[in-house]
């Protein structure tokens, strides 16, 4: 197992990449925009969008042995199922067992119909009516778009909206776009993130990580993809127990469990994001791959090769994977006005010698130059013995002055 299709341009992909070339891969990149990073590293460069075209594979598919696909998109898409029928392994779920994400009204109908811990009240509303006097009843609630958002659609109560008319107005220009609109019961707690790599039940847990997802420094502002991620040596993070840990860890095999049930084997990354509340961690919500950037800070840890791993799970077994002790702290850098108005098209200089501490994301590569465009734009990864040296290493490497970008400045400080 040595050539692996990679589909997506993102910090999580380059992430991927190196983490599949340090341990042997021949790497196939495929993506609508080329990713600086990834293509220095992969052997061949498919730059097309998601479609499923077998002419844009038609020259390798026979030296394919694996296939994976980073992003929620094409996963939501069914590209797996695809590349399946062309007889291709991918480490991937299915688009089926991809709604676990793709719907977040389907995430929480399965933990409610499987008895799974964790969940929260919620409600779909599908008319006006019914989300007004749902609102009414109960103002303290987080408003979700039922589809996919990058991150940017959840609208939480006493950040984003405090009177029912604006709950009101945001929930049904939901409605009119998409049908129906999610109402969850509002949870306050701290929360963590617990990635696996799976293959049905058998589940290779991977460092616990914090994310950083509102734009502004102390969490304030709208969501957003993502403005950095720390990881705690020993790969815990302080304000999780080990009880909350292994309850997290057990929501996890259930709802794969559930979904071979429904939809057949889940095979690849899964993400849940949990909150702590004082009754145990619940689901704030799951995906269908590894998270961006926690995809950045948990395969930088991984001792054992990636494709080892990964092969010896699509064999039906849990294989012993060694992880670095080490803190990492990771950044991202994004356009000045990211998110409400990121702009585009400014050059991007950054210093040779912090390349390896780089993950590129959304740049665009003109001759030898990189300018922004609407998305993050790319991380840097800081690690040390501690969260303050992984912390204080990661800001160290953005230069002084740097133009074009902002990032957060209070990622893993207290
Ligand atoms: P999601 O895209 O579902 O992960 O939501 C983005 C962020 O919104 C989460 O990381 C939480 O900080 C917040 N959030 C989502 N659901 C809830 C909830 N039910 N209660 C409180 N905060 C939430
Ligand atoms: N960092 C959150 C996500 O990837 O969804």
């Amino acid at each position: 197992m040595n050539t692996v299709l990679l589909i997506g341009n993102g910090g999580r992909e380059h992430a991927w990449a190196i983490a599949l070339k340090n341990s042997g891969a021949r790497l196939i990149t495929w993506a609508p925009t080329l990713n600086p990073g990834i293509e220095d590293i992969a052997e061949i460069t498919i730059q097309s969008d998601y479609e499923k075209d077998v002419d844009l594979l038609s020259e390798w598919i026979e030296d394919i042995d694996l296939a994976i696909i980073g992003p929620e998109a094409p996963l939501v898409k069914g590209m797996t199922d695809w590349l399946q029928s062309l007889g291709i392994m991918v480490f991937s779920p299915t688009q089926a067992n991809a709604r676990l994400e793709g719907s977040k009204s389907y995430l929480r109908n399965l933990l409610s119909a499987h008895n799974i811990e964790g969940n929260i009240e919620y409600t779909v509303c599908t008319s006006e009516d019914e989300l007004r006097s749902a609102l009414e009843k109960n103002l303290s609630v987080v408003i979700k778009p039922d589809g996919l958002t990058g991150g940017k659609g959840v609208r939480v109560h006493g950040d984003h909206f405090t009177t029912v008319e604006e709950a009101f107005d945001y929930g049904s220009s939901l409605i009119r776009s998409d049908g129906r609109v999610l109402l969850e019961e509002k949870l306050n707690g701290a929360e963590f993130s617990l990635q696996g790599l799976a293959y049905g039940d058998k589940v290779v847990f991977l460092p616990l990580v914090k994310d950083y997802k509102r734009a502004y420094d102390g969490d304030t502002g709208p969501n957003t993809g993502s403005m950095g991620a720390v990881s705690y040596p020993g790969h815990g993070l302080p304000y999780v127990t080990h009880g909350d840990l292994e309850s997290a860890k057990s929501i996890v095999r259930d709802v794969l469990r559930a979904l071979e049930k429904e939809n057949g084997k889940y095979t690849g990354a899964i993400y849940g994001q949990f909150m702590l509340t004082k009754d145990g961690p619940r689901v704030v919500e799951f995906n269908a791959r590894l998270g961006d950037p926690e995809a950045i800070n948990t395969l930088a840890l991984l001792e054992t090769p990636l494709l080892e791993v990964i092969e010896i799970l699509s064999k039906g077994t849990t294989p012993d994977v060694k992880f670095s002790e080490t803190a990492t702290c990771v950044v991202y850098l994004v356009p000045e006005g990211y998110p409400e108005n990121p702009l585009e098209g400014r050059r991007v200089e950054l210093p040779d010698e912090i390349y390896d501490s780089l993950r590129f994301a959304s740049v665009r590569k003109e001759g030898e130059h990189l300018y922004t465009t609407r998305s993050r734009s790319l991380a840097v990864i800081g690690r040390g013995n501690t969260l303050k040296e992984a912390v204080d290493n990661a800001y160290n490497l953005i230069p002084d002055g740097i133009s074009g970008l902002r990032f957060r400045t209070d990622i893993g400080r207290p």
